[in-house]
Formats: structure tokens, C-alpha cells, sequence
């Protein structure tokens, strides 16, 4: 049932490795990578982590959530390169999700390099908007270096459920003018996803038809339609339904 769901959906090949890159520290890198760990396991996929934060917040959280037992989360080590990391993971698991520290770092130009996707969070603030135009510079260096290109996309943080700001389309506006993508969804601030982080709790596991998980779902279907051949597997919010 999992095999025959898999082969509908786009990120079956090739085996998508998604990460949350931004230099500015707190802008939502790791609870973007928690919801979408998270939602990747809910669809039944089988989900690594690699946790580039010498907070290592990952594990913690993924340890709380009983739903999420399966999930791998590696650290980098003195015996495990970071492209040994991924290389390993990814030729085991159906996604790879990659949690980075708030700054420009070595690991995040290797991450960067082994992508299929990179999203970069960002708040409505002028440090986020600047790191987050820094981080699409640097992110199109990697592309050089590679000879490829790398689906990628701003997603907003923190916004409000219930109100739009000048803020917003000013920050929107910024990013636009360099041609930088903005994802159509946004995540928005919510104490469940806060509270999450205290009993593993993740919305989009928990409650379905909730606001807060509904906001998840809305996100990660835009940051799965940037991965190449998604437009070729439309099915992919109906073959959602399917999951457990
Ligand atoms: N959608 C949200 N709703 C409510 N709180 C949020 C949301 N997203 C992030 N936060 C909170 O904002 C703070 C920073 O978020 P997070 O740790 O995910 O950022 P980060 O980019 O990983 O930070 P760092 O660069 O330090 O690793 C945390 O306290 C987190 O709980
Ligand atoms: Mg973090």
C-alpha cells in the first residue's frame, strides 16, 4: 500500500533532500523542519534528519513525539562528515530533512550542494529579510559551483493567522525585486507550535482538521511543489488522504 502510494508521488525520484537554510538566527528554521518531519511521516514516508544545529534541538523534539519513532536523526561527528551524513541517509530513506544553524557555515554550502529543495525561512524583519536575500546569494553560488539548479523559496514565519501587515507586503515586495520566489503559504504564529516543542506534540499529527495543522498542510504541499516533477504528480494532495 505504501510502495503503491510512493510511486505517485514526486518525491519517489529522486529521493528528495529538503533543507532549511537562512543565516539569521531564529527565524524558524527548526520548527519549519519539525512539522514538515512531522508531515512527511504522517504521508508515509520514511523520514531521516540530519541535525546541523549544535543545539541539536531535532532529536529532542523527534524523541517526544511517540508518531515520529521511526524518524532518524544523525550528527555530525568527528567520524561522520556531513556529506558522509547525507550520502548514507538518503540512500536509505525516502526524505531527508536537513536543520541548519543560524549562520553562514561550511555545512550549510555542503547541505546546500546535496539539495533537492532549500527553503528559507524568514520573519518580517529587516535582519531576516537581508539575511534571507544573503542566504538566495549564496544558495546561487552553490548552483554555480554545480553546474545545476536547486528548487529554493523564501517562506514567510511567524506571520498572523488573522491579519496582514505593511510589513508583509513590504518584506514580500523586497524579495520579489531580486527575483527571489516567496512561497505562496506561509507559517504562521500559533502557540501550538510552540507548545510542540515541549511534548512532541506536532499539530499536523495531532489534529487534522485544526487551523494549526491545516497551516502545515497549506506549506508543505507549496515547498513540495517546488521539487522537480512535481507538476508531473498532481495527485499529490489526494494521494494524501490515503495516508493513515
Ligand atoms: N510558527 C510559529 N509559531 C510560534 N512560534 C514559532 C513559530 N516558528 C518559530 N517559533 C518560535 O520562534 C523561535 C525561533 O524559532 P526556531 O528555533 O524554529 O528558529 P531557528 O531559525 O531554528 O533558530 P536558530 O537559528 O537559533 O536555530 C522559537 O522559540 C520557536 O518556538
Ligand atoms: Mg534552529
Amino acid at each position: 500500500m505504501l510502495e503503491c502510494w510512493h510511486d505517485s508521488t514526486p518525491w519517489k525520484r529522486p529521493l528528495p533532500i529538503l533543507t532549511l537554510a537562512q543565516t539569521k538566527g531564529g527565524s524558524g528554521k527548526t520548527t519549519t523542519a519539525e512539522v514538515l518531519i512531522a508531515e512527511f511521516t504522517w504521508r508515509g514516508a520514511s523520514v531521516a534528519a540530519l541535525d546541523l544545529d549544535p543545539n541539536r534541538p531535532l532529536g529532542r523534539f523527534v524523541a517526544r513525539a511517540p508518531a515520529l519513532a521511526g524518524v532518524e536523526v544523525a550528527v555530525p561527528g568527528p567520524d561522520a562528515r556531513v556529506s558522509e551524513l547525507i550520502a548514507d541517509l538518503s540512500s536509505r530513506r525516502d526524505v531527508v530533512i536537513i536543520d541548519l544553524m543560524g549562520a553562514a557555515t561550511p555545512d550549510m554550502l555542503v547541505a546546500i550542494g546535496f539539495s533537492d529543495v532549500v527553503v528559507i525561512p524568514s520573519q518580517l524583519s529587516e535582519p531576516d529579510v537581508r539575511c534571507g536575500i544573503e542566504t538566495w546569494q549564496m544558495i546561487r553560488e552553490v548552483e554555480r559551483m554545480g553546474r545545476r539548479e536547486i528548487a529554493k523559496a523564501v517562506l514567510f514565519t511567524r506571520t498572523s493567522p488573522t491579519l496582514r501587515t505593511r510589513a508583509q507586503e513590504h518584506a514580500r515586495r523586497q524579495y520579489e525585486k531580486l527575483g527571489i520566489r516567496v512561497l505562496p503559504a506561509e507559517f504562521m504564529e500559533r502557540t501550538a507550535f510552540k507548545e510542540m516543542t515541549f511534548n512532541g506534540s506536532a499539530p499536523n499529527l495531532d489534529d487534522r482538521d485544526g487551523n494549526a495543522a491545516r497551516n502545515v498542510i497549506a506549506l508543505f504541499e507549496a515547498i513540495v511543489a517546488l521539487l522537480p516533477g512535481a507538476a508531473a504528480a498532481p495527485g499529490l494532495a489526494a494521494t494524501a488522504e490515503a495516508a493513515p
